[in-house]
């Protein structure tokens, strides 16, 4: 079964070690750089959920939730809604059905709205991952048009 957990001294550098394959490299920041950008988010007003994806009692993947500011160019529909960002599942656990499943946890969790109400979750991903894109849509994500930071911005009514 898969869990989101939160990120604890024993777990870290499992995680930090979680790697996505050579080619997928360019659709997801380290693991590393996630936190880190958890820390700058949560100390400048963001409201960052930085979480571990267990399988079991395995750490798998990793996934950040933010809500309120996330990065420099924001789509129209960023105020008050959620953003799923840097979903991975490590390489050697890819395609066992956990990134589906943590998506359901994801989207779950968010609809407990955590940090605030929301009409909104969006997801920006690279215009070529043809994977995720189509996972997202399965969840009925929608691209909404915009591009921010070179990415197409996905989009589901919560
Ligand atoms: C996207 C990602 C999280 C999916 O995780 P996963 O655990 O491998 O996915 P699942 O096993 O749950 O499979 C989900 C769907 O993707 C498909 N899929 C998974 N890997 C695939 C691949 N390499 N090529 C084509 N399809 C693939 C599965 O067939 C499945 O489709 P279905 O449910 O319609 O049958 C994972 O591929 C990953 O970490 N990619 C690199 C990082 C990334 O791109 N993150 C998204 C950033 S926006």
């Amino acid at each position: 079964m898969i869990t989101l957990r939160t990120i604890t001294l024993e777990n870290r550098r499992i995680l930090f070690n979680l790697e996505v394959s050579e080619d997928q490299n360019r659709f997801v920041a380290s693991n590393l750089s996630s936190v880190a950008s958890c820390y700058v988010l949560a100390t400048n007003g963001g409201h960052p959920f930085p979480f571990a994806i267990y399988a079991d009692e395995e750490p798998v993947g990793f996934v950040m939730l933010t809500y309120g500011i996330t990065g420099y160019e924001l789509p129209s529909i960023a105020d008050d809604s959620y953003c799923i960002l840097r979903l991975m599942i490590g390489k050697q656990y890819q395609n066992r059905g956990y990134g589906r499943e943590a998506m359901t946890k994801i989207l779950e969790f968010i609809r407990t709205f955590p940090a605030g109400p929301a009409h909104y979750c969006w997801i920006p991903y690279e215009a070529d991952n043809i994977t995720a894109k189509k996972l997202y849509e399965s969840f009925g994500f929608r691209d909404n048009g915009e591009i921010c930071d070179n990415e197409p911005i996905t989009v589901l009514r919560l």
